[in-house]
């Protein structure tokens, strides 16, 4: 039987990419975009024909609409009755010293849009299904130069992180950013330790409820994608930035792999 695996953000940048992997793997590959339209245009049905592709199929997606989130549970539940693969690759980037409108509306995208979906596909994710949540590099430079107690409990790496916990630090960290001028101001890089949290809160339920499900997170370096137009050190094509995430979305049955960061950076 084919797997199924869904990846967000899939029209293009890295997402892309990971899809085009999967489907010449031989999944069955569920490529959710925000414009559906255009995810047709770019992989327009003859071209997907060209390479044999012909196992990739469109469903559209935004993370910052729960509507949206729980309709795609229900077509995927009703066309293919389970997931064996979640790429969480969508995001949205932005500067430091923003308003707190902008944290809020990034957090949407980065941590409550990935955070819902994980809640709503969790039953669908079968015994040795692989999740792989992107994050980035700048999580971990977070992690290394803020001395706020916030970030420290979010990074913390024990068993007692649970997701309320976390949405609860990622309302906190919405609410103070303008009033507390101590917690760091790339929401970017707070949006990413939050990710990360969640692989692990994922990693911890999936082992306690006896399931062989792999979640982990990973930076993929730094790629030329629209995310970073422009910036001369984006040196890595998306083709690169896709491996270690297909790797990982591609653990074999014997790995116990789960609950890390990776990086490619
Ligand atoms: N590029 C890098 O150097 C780099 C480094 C570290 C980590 N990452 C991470 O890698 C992932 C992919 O990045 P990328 O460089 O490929 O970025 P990208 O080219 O900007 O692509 C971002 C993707 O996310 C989608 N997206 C944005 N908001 C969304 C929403 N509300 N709902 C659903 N989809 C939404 C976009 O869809 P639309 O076309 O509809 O906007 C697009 O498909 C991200 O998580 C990013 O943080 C990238």
């Amino acid at each position: 039987m084919m797997k199924v695996a869904l990846v967000t953000g899939g029209n293009r940048g890295i997402g892309k990419e990971i899809v085009r992997k999967l489907a010449l793997d031989g999944y069955r590959v569920i490529l959710t975009s925000r414009l559906v339209c255009n995810s047709f245009d770019f992989f327009s049905r003859a071209k997907l024909f060209d390479l044999g592709l012909s196992n990739i199929d469109v469903h559209p997606l935004d993370l910052r609409c729960k509507e949206s989130i729980s309709g795609l549970r229900e077509t995927v539940e009703m066309q293919y009755g389970r997931l064996d693969v979640l790429v969480q690759n969508a995001a949205v980037s932005g500067g430091g010293n923003v308003k707190r409108d902008f944290v809020g509306d990034m957090l949407k995208t980065n941590f409550w849009g990935p955070s819902c979906l994980m809640k709503e596909f969790y039953e669908l994710l079968g015994d040795c299904s692989r999740v792989v949540f992107m994050s980035s590099m700048v999580s971990m430079r977070i992690l290394t130069n803020a001395r706020h107690p916030l970030v420290y409990e979010i990074g913390q790496n024990n068993t007692h992180l649970t997701e309320r916990r976390l949405e609860e630090l990622a309302e906190t960290y919405t609410n103070n950013y303008e009033s507390d001028k101590n917690l760091p101001r790339s929401c970017y890089g707070v949006s990413k330790i939050l990710i990360n949290g969640l692989a692990r809160v994922y990693a911890e339920k999936a082992r306690k409820d006896g399931k062989n499900m792999l979640v982990n997170s990973c930076c993929p370096g730094f790629v030329k994608t629209d995310m970073n137009k422009g910036n001369p050190n984006a040196k890595k094509l998306p083709v690169e930035g896709a491996k270690l995430p297909f790797y990982l979305a591609t653990l074999p049955e014997s790995c116990r792999l789960t609950g890390a960061y990776l990086s490619d950076a």
